[in-house]
């Protein structure tokens, strides 16, 4: 039973429906009669026939730019599959390898402290409000200090947020709708699908299966998942991840000083996701800043997501450096700013709290560890596949490994995956159409899971 709240339309309404707010029971048998709302004052609580529901339409059109958005969007895709197939197996056990979601627990130096923050908050004392936009301060100059050490920033140079994916939607509603944009292809699908929200492209090309007016730069085997660059076109803007979701390919220093000269030569922005950096363990960068020249050309979003089991707290930051300038002289940081001020009332003060804790020495070495648990996670995906004979890539410096099905469909493989083992994986074509062919599987896992799931694996393919 659906249920809908008119104000001053005359409308059709049962005789047993009841006042906002107050428990609506609806019975179906009772007559329905006509009945101003308006002129009785009162919000009334509606039971609707489904048909009624739809045949009444506004009058306000649907954003023609949503409306080029394809499907869903990719991991609600795979999300409403794996309950497909639970309607089909129900007493499967499934395991979910797919969506990237973390799973291990959240050290408790850094669930502490915010059970502090949160008690205090019970105090006349330690009470606070709505805190400034950009986030507390001694989070902006420890986020600089300890992840920025030999870079430089300044505190107000970081932008807390309440993650990296809702940065890079308020990054696009700053940039506007007038842009180009160049992704990473395959990539993490926020950054395409905020840029046709957006109206940066044209439709979606069936065939090519890109949008119009998107710059798709290639990452694969053949190029060592690094863009061929002599043959990308000028964009105003170029979102580039590293380590990369889903290819978890980690780009070298030349390759990071190749992509900043690039960047200066045509006057472009790079937006710089870098939510897996402390995933890498060789000397790869870990910041687009470690590049010289790089904060004259580069914005940098991350997060604590994927450190410290955030994804459900939620804590992210952006660095605008003040050495980034608009093609008028004016500083993109104080467009920045305003745009936060106005779309964002801050992240959650317990989450900040959280974030202060993860990066004090005893936080650090919690996440070191979580980390380095993930990894072990990859490191058992990735022998699993080898030893079946796969060519298989990423899983080094990132908690994703990328498998190779040549001149499979991805989203065939994914369903075999996850008919035969009850895995859930996610299809590599998701992410762009240079993903065809591939999967992703994710190293997000409770070990007998990530074991169990091996064993399937195996017993599918041996
Ligand atoms: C590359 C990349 N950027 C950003 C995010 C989102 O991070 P957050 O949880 O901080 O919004 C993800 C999450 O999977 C990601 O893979």
């Amino acid at each position: 039973m659906s249920f809908m709240v008119s104000h001053n339309l005359a409308i059709s309404i049962s005789s047993s429906s009841s006042t906002f707010l107050a428990p609506c029971s609806f019975n179906p048998r009772s007559q329905n009669v006509s009945l101003n709302a308006k002129r009785v004052g009162i919000c009334k609580c509606v039971a609707a026939q489904e048909e009624v529901l739809t045949a009444y339409k506004t009058k306000v059109s649907r954003n023609a730019n949503i409306a080029k958005l394809q499907a869903g969007y990719l991991f609600p895709e795979v999300a409403r599959r794996r309950s497909a197939h639970l309607q089909k197996f129900p007493d499967a056990k499934v395991i979910s390898l797919g969506i990237g979601d973390t799973t291990e627990p959240i050290p408790e130096v850094i669930t502490s402290a915010m059970a502090k923050r949160s008690l205090a908050l019970s105090t006349i004392e330690g009470y606070s409000g709505y805190g400034s936009e950009q986030g507390e301060k001694p989070l902006r100059r420890a986020i600089a200090s300890a992840l920025y050490k030999d870079i430089g920033l300044e505190e107000d140079e970081i932008f807390v947020s309440d993650g990296a994916k809702c940065d890079i939607s308020r990054l696009q509603m700053m940039f506007g709708s007038n842009v180009t944009m160049a992704v990473q292809d395959p990539s993490y699908p926020a950054y395409v699908d905020s840029s046709v929200i957006m109206g940066q492209t044209g439709q979606y090309l069936k065939d090519a299966e890109k949008y119009g007016n998107i710059e798709y730069m290639r990452c694969s085997p053949e190029n060592g998942f690094f863009p061929d660059l002599s043959s990308t076109s000028r964009t105003d803007i170029i979102f580039f991840c590293s380590p990369n979701n889903p290819t978890g390919a980690t780009a070298t220093r030349e390759q990071l000083t190749q992509l900043v000269k690039f960047a200066k030569d045509n006057g472009s922005i790079i937006v710089y996701d870098s939510a897996y950096a402390l995933y890498i363990s060789d000397d790869k960068p870990r910041s687009i800043y470690e590049i010289p020249g790089a904060k004259e050309v580069a914005i940098e979003t991350a997060s604590f997501s994927k450190y410290a089991g955030f994804t459900g707290v939620r804590l992210g930051w952006t660095v605008v450096p003040k050495q980034l300038l608009f093609s008028d002289g004016f500083p993109v940081a104080r467009d920045f700013n305003r745009i936060v001020c106005t779309s964002f009332n801050g992240a959650s003060n317990i989450s900040q709290a959280g974030a202060l804790a993860c990066l004090s020495p005893e936080g650090r070495k919690a996440m070191r560890d979580v980390i380095g648990f993930y990894k072990e996670n990859s490191n058992i995906i990735t022998e699993t596949f080898e030893t079946l004979g796969f060519k298989v890539y990423g899983g080094k410096n990132a908690p994703y490994v990328w498998v190779h099905f040549p001149g499979k469909s991805s989203w065939d493989v994914f369903a075999e995956i996850l008919e035969k083992t009850h895995v859930v994986t996610t299809p590599g074509s998701g992410f762009g159409p240079g993903g065809e062919g591939f999967i992703r599987v994710s190293a997000f896992g409770h070990r007998e899971n990530i074991l169990e799931a091996c064993r399937r694996f195996k017993q599918l393919y041996n």
